[in-house]
This record gives structure tokens, C-alpha cells and sequence, in this order.
């Protein structure tokens, strides 16, 4: 039986859908076609001499073997799986569950296919608080997965260093080996240097892959698998994806047209990229992209180490609820945005609506119809709205959300990304910005040494405050 699909649709913004002012013209495509084209064949030899790896990552036999023994030593004695993370370390985590789980999993207790299943991507006091005060008496049947690439992220590593002494004091030091799983890279960086120092279970993320594109490894794998999520199947997806985005000819590469119609409209005003599922399952994978695209392609020099502070702003919204919030401001306020619906053809639970009271006949219109139509109209009269007031509108159609489309989505998107940075001429894959936030934040907890060469942290810490400290004549 053929396996359900993604497909890319960008009719909606051609010149003859909003006009050749806003719209693509079909001697613009033609040119992008040109611009592009090469960089098909560059990215193709870029990955084959090594240097991406991510895009190896659904060939990989050992990976899922791997994560597949870990989960099945835990499964059983686990009824609750934390997740400790952020930003790479956590959106594709949150984004798989969300779109391969049903939307009550952790509270409806009998059709339950895995442990109830949290993440903490943030260090907030009051929010973990109230989480380890519920986990209190629940500790014993629970299992930690303590996720970070470089492995000292102080958010991560705090929140990991709460957990152990939770556990040791309960249950014993040696306890930990039985509630805590690490995954990181195996290049002896303090969390790999705690794991190994205490026996814990560890997973590796393999060097070269960033944390945005690192969803397909045991970081995204190893909580989807432990939930019960087919691994094998969303590799499956990834990999039938990779065909296709590596076809030498643009107009068949929906990575390379993707990017490429992103690139035109940003150079063209369009700076705003707004991603807007029609599926509350796909709503986090608007997130996952959200940061992919952000961090990837917001950059401030070029390859050629010139200053040129690009970037296109990914937004987030859900249809249909951001209709009743953004909408107004989509249509009416500036023409700064390229729009991208996620639609899905096919619901697996599709209620129906009911009949209409006797006393309201005017809403019997939409009696008997479920609601995946009524989401789909939506979606269309969005849509539909848009292209009124010339907004450029993509589609991504999913046949229906599972494993094996989302595998594909998240392949598409990583690629598009890379085509993207080769477009914008930028490198996709650092993140020099978020690396300084994270040393400033080493600083001012106190940490001891260098910052540079001559320049301690504390030395940095003193200017760090001097430099944010709350001046009480702007006060109000
Ligand atoms: O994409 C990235 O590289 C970042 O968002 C990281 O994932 C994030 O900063 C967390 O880093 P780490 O996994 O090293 O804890």
C-alpha cells in the first residue's frame, strides 16, 4: 500500500494568484531556477564529502537499535519520562509527542501506550516546583532524560543537578544508574564526564549534527521510542523525503523551491515568515521550525565575513485559533509576510457536529458536518482572505499527520534550511549568538577562569552588571 505524503504547493504565490507586484512572475521563478539550481549540486557534494551530516542521520541502523535496547531495559518500570533540555535539546522532542500523541496522553490512563511524558526546556522556579512537588511520591517509576549536545548548558545541567540529589538522597546514589538516561556528545564534556563517572545509561549525538537538526537522533528518538512512537516508520519518512530533495532538477526539489521562494520574498520585503498549521498535532512543529529557521539563518557576516545582519522572522500561529487573533493584522496591516499553511487531508478521530437547538435555526448550516471540514473551510477562507489583499500563501498538504509525513516534513525543512543559508550566503549550522548568552550567563554564576585570554569571567560578570543594572531614574 503507497504510504501517506506530504506535498508542497506553491501556486499561491505566482503573479497570477496576487499580482505581478507581490506575486512570482513566472520569469522570477525561471531566475531563481537559475540561482538555485547550482546549489542543488553543491549541497549534494557537500553532503556526500561529510560535511552535513545530519542529512545521514535516517540511514543510520545503529541509532535505532540503540535506542530500541535502552527502551526496552526502561519501558516497563517507567510510568512517568521527563525530558531535561532546551532549544534544540527539546522543540523536536515536544514537537514529535504533540504530533504523534494523542492529545490527552497523559491524563487518560487506559489507553496510555507509554509513561506520562514531560518536558523542561526552561528554568522557571514556580513551574518545576510545582512539577517535583507532584513527582514527589511518583520518583521511584520514573526515568530522566537529561539531553544536551555540548553538555553544559546551565539550564539543563541545574535542573539535572536538582534531579540528583532528588534521587540520591531518596533512593541512593547508585539509584541514578535506574532513573536517568543522558544523551550528549561522547567527547567527554561535563555531562558525558558525569555520566560515565556514574555508569548512567548514555546516548550519543553525533559530532557535527547542530541541536536544531538533531531531532532525528537519539535526542528526538530515544523519548518518541519510549512513548511508543514508530522511530523506524519517521525514518522511513525522512529517507523517502531525502529523494526528493535531492533531485538535481529545482522544479521537482521541493527543499530548493521552498527556499528559494523564501529567499525571493524576503529580498522583496517579505521578512516575516509566518508558519500557520490547520492541526493542533502539527502546532509544535511550527515551534521546531520557528527556532530551525531562526537560529540558522539569522546571522549578522556572511561567508565572506562581511557584515550583512540577515534573516528572515519566523512567526508561529495555529488556524484556526490565530484567525480570531492575528488574522486582522495579517491581512490589513503591512504586505512584510510570506505565508506557510500546514493542511491535513485526513483526521484519524473526526467528530461530527450535532444538530442545531430549535431555537437557533440559523446555525443548522453546520449540523452534520465534522469537523476536519469545518477546519479545512477554515483554512481555505483564510486563505482565500489573504490572497484578496495579495499576501503570498504555501501550502504543505500532509495526506495525514504520522509518523511517516512527519518524517518528512522535518527532512524537508532541514534541507529547505540549508538551501536557505546557501542562498543568504551565510552558515546555517553556528550559533555565535546564543553561545555568548551562555557564557554571560556562566559569568554571573560565579564561574572561575578565563573568559579570554587576560579577561576573567568575573572581570566580564562586573561589566555584565554595570551594563543591565536597573537605573532608577528611567524607573516609573
Ligand atoms: O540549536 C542549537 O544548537 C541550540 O539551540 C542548542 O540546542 C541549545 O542551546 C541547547 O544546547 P545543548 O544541547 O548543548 O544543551
Amino acid at each position: 500500500m503507497p504510504r501517506s505524503q506530504i506535498e508542497f504547493y506553491y501556486g499561491n504565490v505566482m503573479a497570477d494568484a496576487i499580482g505581478p507586484k507581490h506575486g512570482i512572475t513566472a520569469r522570477q521563478l525561471q531566475a531563481l531556477a537559475k540561482r538555485t539550481s547550482p546549489l542543488i549540486a553543491k549541497l549534494n557534494e557537500e553532503r556526500r564529502a561529510g560535511n552535513t551530516p545530519y542529512r545521514d542521520l535516517p540511514y543510520s541502523k545503529e541509532t535505532p537499535q540503540r535506542v530500541k535496547k535502552v527502551v526496552a531495559e526502561l519501558k516497563d518500570k517507567c510510568e512517568n519520562f521527563v525530558v531535561l533540555g532546551i532549544g534544540g535539546s527539546a522543540l523536536g522532542i515536544i514537537a514529535l509527542q504533540t504530533a504523534l500523541k494523542p492529545y490527552m496522553h497523559n491524563i487518560y490512563e487506559k489507553k496510555r501506550t507509554g509513561p506520562r511524558f514531560f518536558v523542561f526546556d526552561n528554568v522557571d522556579p514556580s513551574q518545576f516546583a510545582s512539577f517535583l512537588h507532584w513527582i514527589g511520591n511518583k520518583l521511584g517509576k520514573t526515568v530522566f532524560n537529561v539531553i544536551s549536545r555540548g553538555g553544559q548548558t546551565a539550564e539543563t545541567i541545574s535542573q539535572f543537578m536538582i534531579i540528583r540529589r532528588l534521587l540520591s538522597r531518596r533512593f541512593g546514589a547508585r539509584s541514578l544508574r535506574k532513573h536517568v538516561v543522558v544523551t550528549t556528545c561522547f567527547n567527554h564534556n561535563p555531562l558525558h564526564r558525569i555520566a560515565t563517572n556514574a555508569a548512567l545509561p548514555c546516548l550519543e549525538i553525533p559530532a557535527g549534527v547542530g541541536g536544531r537538526f538533531s531531532v532525528l537522533t537519539p535526542v528526538g528518538l530515544f523519548s518518541a521510542a519510549m512513548c511508543g512512537i514508530d522511530i523506524d516508520s519517521l525514518l522511513a519518512g525522512a529517507r523517502d523525503m531525502d529523494k526528493k530533495v535531492s533531485r538535481k532538477n529545482f522544479y521537482k526539489n521541493p527543499a530548493a523551491i521552498n527556499a528559494a521562494i523564501n529567499y525571493h520574498f524576503y529580498n522583496r520585503g517579505k521578512k516575516i515568515s509566518v508558519m500557520m498549521p490547520y492541526s493542533y498535532a502539527l502546532k509544535d512543529l511550527a515551534d521546531w521550525y520557528r527556532q530551525l529557521w531562526a537560529e540558522s539563518l539569522g546571522k549578522a557576516k556572511n561567508l565572506k565575513g562581511r557584515l550583512v545582519h540577515i534573516g528572515p522572522t519566523p512567526v508561529r500561529a495555529l488556524g484556526v485559533t490565530d484567525q480570531h487573533s492575528q488574522v486582522q493584522l495579517y491581512r490589513e496591516g503591512p504586505n512584510d509576510k510570506l505565508f506557510t499553511f500546514l493542511q491535513v487531508n485526513s483526521f484519524d478521530k473526526d467528530p461530527k457536529i450535532g444538530a442545531a437547538p430549535r431555537c437557533a435555526p440559523e446555525m443548522a448550516f453546520l449540523a452534520g458536518n465534522n469537523l476536519s471540514t469545518l477546519l479545512n473551510n477554515e483554512k481555505k477562507a483564510t486563505e482565500y482572505a489573504l490572497l484578496q489583499d495579495r499576501r503570498p500563501c504555501l501550502t504543505v498538504l500532509f495526506d495525514k499527520v504520522d509518523e511517516y509525513t512527519v518524517g518528512q516534513f522535518i527532512y524537508l525543512y532541514e534541507v529547505t534550511t540549508s538551501f536557505a543559508g546557501a542562498l543568504f550566503k551565510i552558515n546555517p549550522y553556528n550559533q555565535p549568538a546564543v553561545e555568548l548568552g551562555k557564557q554571560a550567563t556562566f559569568a554571573l554564576k560565579g564561574k572561575q577562569g578565563d573568559y579570554k585570554p587576560g579577561y576573567t569571567y568575573q572581570e566580564w560578570a562586573k561589566e555584565i552588571c554595570s551594563r543591565t543594572k536597573i537605573d532608577k531614574n528611567f524607573r516609573v
